[in-house]
């Protein structure tokens, strides 16, 4: 939010950085068919993050995020990712893990405010599903493993006009199959992602990244690197 500069300080100037790409793109490439979208983090989690009332402060105000991804459909946008976090700063709040699941509820609201707040045809896609997994998680002991999975959130939020389709990231990584199993009935053979994040690790490291749960490869990458550079203190990007 600091930064005196065209592209920095007001609302005004920071999303100007994103409206003349959508602008050049536009007229670069004059084709209705070519679609156009942004992945937004909605709420940074920080004080003076993006959807925090001012740069010092920790209470949220969701109207800049709110005008920004208005601002992206009138300049064409025919989809947003809504994402939430910094990945340097919260990135627990980007992508839920095992220590901390339970902040990635706050995506659902922030799905939804995105959702009502444009028109139907702007394809709201939702994030950071992969906690879910089968529902054997960390999330709420109490509830059945079958109303906590990434298929029984992906459903009911789609269903309920919470967002419009699900974006899948560590699961991906962990099993690529993964909706083909589901489809084919095979859903005992998925490779869970267990969100312990040791991918992201790789990343930060510079490393080529893979799921070191479940590929071989990737797992003795992790274990040489860790010998070599000792663990990560902070896993931030
Ligand atoms: C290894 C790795 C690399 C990522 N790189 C990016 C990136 O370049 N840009 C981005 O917007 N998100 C990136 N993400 C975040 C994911 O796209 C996704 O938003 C996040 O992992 C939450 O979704 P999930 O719970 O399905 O993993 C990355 C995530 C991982 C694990
Ligand atoms: S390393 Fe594999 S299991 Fe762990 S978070 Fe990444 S994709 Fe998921």
């Amino acid at each position: 939010m600091t930064g005196d500069w065209k592209y920095g300080g007001s609302f005004e100037n920071r999303a100007r950085f994103v409206y003349e790409g959508y602008e050049r793109i536009k007229k670069e490439i004059n084709d209705p068919n070519f679609i156009v979208g942004s992945k937004i983090s909605f709420w940074e989690g920080f004080p003076g993050g993006f959807g925090s009332a001012g740069p010092d402060t920790a209470i949220i105000d969701y109207s800049e995020p709110i005008a920004l991804v208005k601002g992206l459909q009138e300049r064409g946008a025919d989809f947003i990712i809504v994402s939430a976090g910094c990945p340097s700063i919260t990135l627990a709040l980007s992508q839920p893990d095992r220590r901390i699941p339970d902040q990635v509820y706050l995506h659902h609201t922030f799905q939804k405010i995105v959702k009502d707040n444009l028109d139907p045809e702007t394809v709201v896609i939702g994030s950071a599903y992969s906690i879910f997994r089968d529902g054997k998680n960390n999330l709420q002991p109490r509830v059945p493993e079958s109303k906590k999975s990434l298929k029984y959130w992906a459903n009911k939020n789609i269903s309920e006009n919470v967002c419009d389709m699900i974006a899948i990231g560590r699961q991906t990584l962990a099993d690529c199959y993964m909706p083909k199993k589901m489809k084919e009935g095979r859903e005992e053979e998925i490779n869970w992602c267990t969100a312990c994040d040791n991918c992201i690790e790789l990343l930060i490291q510079q490393e080529a990244v893979n799921c070191t749960v479940h590929n071989k490869e990737a797992s003795k990458r992790l274990k040489d690197l860790r010998k070599e550079k000792g663990r990560l203190r902070y896993k931030l990007t």
